[in-house]
């Protein structure tokens, strides 16, 4: 391979196959880079040795694929180069072939100057061939394997689930496949494995998993893909804390096989607190947490901010950023983006003019330090009206959610933009180094979902409510909390997980909370509820995003990074041109006519 000469090799015999990643002809002598995945290696072509192999040298364009032999030999001291591990040695080509001829490629693998998104994805086969694309591909290849590995061990089978299915309720769209011998029916990709997964318990595997394929057709983010990949596991009897266990156990053996020790066991925190403490469900334990300081705010009795006193009051320490210029202040006043009535305190400074005894127990109570950026975010004026529903438990009403997850939001917007003032934030730095793993659990059953005006699972439906909460499903199900855990970190979540509803009349109940008749719970869950009748044992389990995980350790800020041939945020694969509309045949065929939709 082109990575492998070293200076131990010098005096033997080698034959390199790869790519020619650079041409040097400096007259009597051709020096041509040789690339595959594992480096590069200088072949030589000298004139006065060999002139036939330096005429054929000289027809030699970047990516044409080539073959040469020759001897390997000691550079001279002064042309080694120290960059590459083949640095000290040189092939001395006695025989050259040309593979493959290439057109002149619409950028080079081997240039640090990346070409746009568009053109990378377009031609996917050249980019693939840079360093980094072969670094993360590598790397996703050893996590997935270390993970099979360790699950493999603990007694967890690899089982396969269909993708030609029906519709599983995971909150997305669904994309369907029509049927041509049934005209006008469809197969629905699967979102999740979820149901099927329940199924192999009841079925008896007792302890299943799958890196399966999952399919949503979703609006798209950086950290989502229409398909993507879940490391998706499922256990007959286990307790909550059994899942975090067996996780905690494949995600050490993937960040083992990417170099990285991780401790365990995680903290864990529950919902309630992530919202108080973060503003946020999936908090990024890299910064400090929030501080409430309403109370000193009351006691000071600032009014006059007309700040309102029902409502919390969140001081955001960021560390080690230092004072913001005022030009600064006002850059960061658009990233509070608050639904409903939050005001920011951006200028600390005055703050502590007009109300010195506040300010210096704001400081106090959020352990500031000098050089540490502090701002405070509170309701606005007017007193809020409590509205009996939301999707949050009591502790949390939804208007104090509003401000805590304003406040989370802006607290991570802050790290953000200011990431290159402190090497501890910073995105591009070594953020693979400092890994905040966290158990968020608890979270509530229920979220209020406005525009459909009716109660819908913030989890799935499938999801356990916990056992003391229950007869609270039909009065306050605003206050019914599931037996539901994610696992986040540095502020991605990473994996979503539950231990399941195994009783059939249970499973019933909440599908009438979540306000679907029993006609079409049997329609579209009839042969569950009918498997939940046959003796299930009770289980749980989650699902990991792999692309997620290797993303992290990647340390890159995209999915598509890591994913060899991924779609655009329009969902688009701009290498093969999908999706494409079909023939009027095709479409005759499965009896599908377009309307307007698509016009
Ligand atoms: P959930 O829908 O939370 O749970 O998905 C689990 C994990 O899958 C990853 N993920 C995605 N990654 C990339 N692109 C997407 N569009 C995308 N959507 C989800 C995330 C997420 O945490 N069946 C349940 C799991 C269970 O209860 O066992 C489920 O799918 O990392």
């Amino acid at each position: 391979m082109c990575g492998a000469l070293r200076a131990s090799d010098a005096g033997k015999k080698a034959v390199l196959m790869g790519w020619v990643n650079r041409c040097r002809d400096l007259g009597n002598l051709i020096f041509i880079d040789m690339r595959d995945r594992t480096g590069v290696t200088q072949v030589v072509c000298n004139k006065e040795l060999n002139p036939a192999i330096h005429k054929k040298a000289g027809l030699l364009r970047n990516e044409y694929v080539v073959a040469a032999v020759g001897k390997v030999k000691l550079r001279d001291p002064n042309t080694i180069n120290k960059n590459i591990p083949t640095g000290e040695v040189e092939l001395v080509a006695e025989e050259l072939r040309i593979l493959n001829e290439s057109k002149q490629p619409p950028f080079l693998p081997g240039e640090t100057v990346l070409p746009n998104e568009e053109m990378r994805l377009k031609y996917r086969y050249i980019d693939l061939r840079r360093d980094a694309m072969q670094f993360n591909l590598e790397l996703r290849h050893k996590v997935a394997i270390a993970i099979r590995s360790y699950l493999s061990l603990q007694g967890f089978f690899e089982i396969e689930t269909p993708f030609m299915t029906r519709s599983t309720p995971e909150g997305a769209r669904d994309y369907l496949v029509p049927s041509r011998v049934q005209p006008g029916s469809f197969y629905a990709l699967p979102q999740s494995p979820q149901l099927f997964k329940q199924i192999l318990m009841i079925s008896g595997c007792d302890k299943y998993f799958q890196i399966v394929r999952c399919f949503r057709d979703e609006d798209l983010r950086a950290d989502r893909q229409p398909e993507f990949t879940q490391i998706d596991l499922e256990m007959s009897y286990p307790q909550p804390e059994r899942v975090w266990e067996v996780v905690e156990g494949f995600l050490t053996a993937a960040f083992k096989a990417a170099g990285h020790e991780i401790k365990t066991t995680f903290p864990r925190m529950s919902y309630d607190e992530a919202i108080r403490l973060y503003g946020s469900d999936k908090p990024d334990m890299r910064l400090p947490a929030m501080t409430d300081v309403r109370e000193v705010f009351m006691a000071e009795n600032l009014q006059t901010l007309a700040v309102n006193p029902n409502l919390p009051v969140i001081a955001i320490r960021i560390p080690k950023i230092g004072e913001l210029s005022r030009k600064e202040r006002d850059e960061i006043k658009p990233l509070l983006t608050a639904k409903g009535g939050a005001k920011l305190f951006e200028d600390f400074k005055r703050l502590e003019k007009s109300f010195p005894e506040a300010a210096a127990k704001i400081r106090q109570q959020s352990r500031a330090e000098a050089e540490d950026l502090i701002v405070v975010v509170a309701g606005d004026g007017k007193p809020a009206e409590h509205k009996s529903e939301g999707g949050v438990k009591p502790e949390v009403k939804q208007h104090d959610h509003a401000v805590y997850t304003a406040a989370g939001l802006l607290r991570v917007a802050l790290a953000q933009k200011y990431a290159g003032r402190h090497r501890q934030f910073e995105k591009t730095g070594d953020p693979t180094k400092d890994f905040r793993f966290l158990w968020v659990t608890d979270f509530p059953m229920f979220e209020w979902d406005e525009e459909g005006k009716r109660w819908a699972a913030a989890h799935h439906p499938f999801t356990s409510p916990h056992e003391r909460d229950m007869e609270k499903l039909e009065s306050d199900p605003g206050a019914v909390r599931a037996l539901a855990y994610d696992v986040v970190l540095n502020g991605t979540e990473l994996g979503s997980g539950s231990i399941r509803i195994h009783r059939q009349d249970i499973q019933r109940k909440i599908f009438r909370s979540l306000g679907m008749t029993e006609e079409e719970a049997r329609s579209r869950f009839g042969f569950f509820l009918e498997a939940l009748e046959y003796g299930t044992p009770p289980h749980g389990g989650i699902a990991l995003g792999l692309d997620r995980i290797v993303m992290i350790l990647a340390g890159a800020e995209s999915l598509r990074e890591v994913i060899p041939f991924p779609k655009t945020a329009r969902a688009v694969d701009l290498m093969v041109d999908a999706p494409t509309p079909v023939s009027e045949a095709q479409l005759k065929e499965l009896g599908i006519r377009i309307g307007r939709a698509r016009e």
